[in-house]
């Protein structure tokens, strides 16, 4: 180990560095390193984890691919964290700068002791904002071995146009082969994606984690109203452990938490960067190829993940944090009653739509008081694709007023939620349902295309 550190520090690596470098499994493989100086070189250029402005690598050799790496460091870039920071305070103080000055500050905090973490998806701005610092940065993604080939095909861009190497964590073999030769390739469509995803997302991160002391995430508030409408641009992590074990040993950074969707393309386009080309197929939201799909207009993005679930399950496990947090005080999502749903403003609040009690509804339901046709939207107003088919509602109610269709909302959770189950196919928010004039029972939309074409369509069809 004695002539490892040697050589290393020839390369301008301190061993205080050298150990607080090291990604999961990465970890053992630096520390039994071996000494000859003609490996050593050749892995020093091969194998580059940090990254500022680094030349494209060349492909690997062999023996240089299979040799452990030595994250090589640059020697100003030691971290500086301040024996005690109030992450509260600091996330209050960065509340309203911008994601470069975020990033600016974690990468000065944490050097070498912290990484990116991408997704493949349209997180590659971290990676703009990280080169923009000018400050050396790190990258880790989770391969789980189930991404889109589009996705693999962006990592090896990502990797050539930032002359960077990604550091990839990989699920356990034998995880992976136990739960597959148990119970098949597509589990998660029977039985939930959480056992999936904790093999092959929640304990590689976790293995990644261990060897930082914080990282750095592409969450935003409204990827998930839900479950991410509150997070900070920097906070002790919740959930998982950093380098010196044990609670609050690792922070997190979430340098986008307030920058929308919207403009977050805005800048990925102006800065001309390489991007997924699944967004160019309706995909927003990238996640593993099976548990991904293309969303409509009118859909929240995240209805393109694990769309066979309710919306409180919408997280793997990477940001588990952001649902137990949830669970200690307002419970948020399709099946819960908490305080934050009372709390929560009403919607679909227009003249032209009129709101319906419980006996309105069921006077609706009694065909004979029905001399024309209802078209209504069963809710909640917490729920975020309720609150994304909002405005094509809206209008679609102001284009049929007059027309001899009335357009009405019931809101659906709580108490109401029994009854919407057993009387009104309430199976997930939004329903919408069609009462047709005099005749039948109501009919549900079956699409969930929610723009104002498509509905009106529906109604048309159908009236
Ligand atoms: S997820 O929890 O639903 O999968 P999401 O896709 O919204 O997460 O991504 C949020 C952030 O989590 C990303 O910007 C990225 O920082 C991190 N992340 C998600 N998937 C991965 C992955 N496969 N590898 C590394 N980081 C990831
Ligand atoms: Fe498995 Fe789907 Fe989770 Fe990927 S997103 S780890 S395929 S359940």
């Amino acid at each position: 180990m004695a002539s490892a550190t040697a050589s290393i520090s020839s390369h301008a690596i301190a061993l205080r560095d050298l150990k607080a470098a090291r990604i999961g499994a990465v970890r053992q493989q630096v520390a039994a390193a071996p000494a000859a100086p003609a490996v050593r070189s050749q892995r020093a250029r091969a194998v580059r984890p940090l990254c500022a402005a680094e030349p494209a690598r060349k492909p690997l050799s062999a023996s240089a691919a299979a040799a452990p790496v030595a994250p090589v460091l640059v020697e100003e870039e030691a971290s500086a964290v301040p024996a005690a920071v109030d992450y509260e305070a600091l996330a209050q103080e960065l509340q309203g700068a911008s994601p470069l000055e975020i990033m600016d500050r974690a990468l000065s905090m944490f050097g070498s002791e912290i990484a990116i973490a991408f997704s493949g998806a349209e997180d590659v701005a971290l990676i703009e904002y990280a080169k923009l610092t000018g400050r050396p940065f790190r990258v880790f993604s989770l391969d789980t071995g189930r991404l889109n080939p589009e996705t693999y095909q962006l990592f090896d861009k990502v990797e050539k146009h930032y002359g960077i190497h990604i550091e990839y964590m990989f699920p356990e073999a034998a995880e992976v082969q136990e739960l597959v030769r148990n119970k098949g390739l597509f589990s998660f469509y029977e039985d939930g994606h959480q056992e999936c995803c904790r093999v092959r997302k929640v304990r590689p991160l976790r293995r990644a984690l261990k060897g930082l002391k914080a990282w750095i995430t592409g969450q935003r508030k409204d990827q998930s109203p839900g479950t991410r409408a509150s997070i900070p641009v920097v906070q002790v992590d919740p959930s998982f452990e950093g380098l010196d074990g044990g609670a609050g040993s690792l922070i997190k950074w979430n340098p986008v938490a307030n920058v929308e969707g919207k403009d977050i393309w805005t800048f990925l386009r102006t800065m001309d960067v390489p991007v997924n080309t699944l967004h160019a197929q309706g995909y927003v939201s990238i996640g593993c190829e099976p548990c991904t799909r293309p969303v409509l207009p009118g859909q929240h993005e995240r209805e393109g993940r694990w769309w066979w679930e309710d919306a409180t399950a919408k997280e793997c496990g990477l940001h588990k944090g952001n649902i137990e947090k949830e669970g200690q005080a307002p419970k948020v999502g399709v099946n819960g009653n908490g305080s934050a749903e009372a709390s929560a403003p009403d919607i679909f609040q227009s003249q032209a739509v009129v709101s319906l009690t419980r006996p309105g509804i069921e006077n609706l339901l009694k065909l004979e008081n029905r001399t024309e046709p209802w078209l209504t939207v069963l809710y909640a107003p917490w729920c975020p694709y309720c609150q994304a088919m909002e405005a094509s509602y809206l209008e679609l109610a102001e284009k049929l007023s007059g027309s001899g269709v009335k357009v009405a909302k019931f809101r659906a959770d709580g108490e109401q939620k029994p009854f919407a189950q057993a009387e009104l196919q309430l199976q997930s928010f939004p329903t919408i349902l069609l009462f047709p004039s005099r005749t039948a029972r109501p009919i549900k939309y079956p699409s969930e295309k929610r723009d104002v074409e498509s509905l009106l369509a529906f109604v048309n069809s159908l009236r």
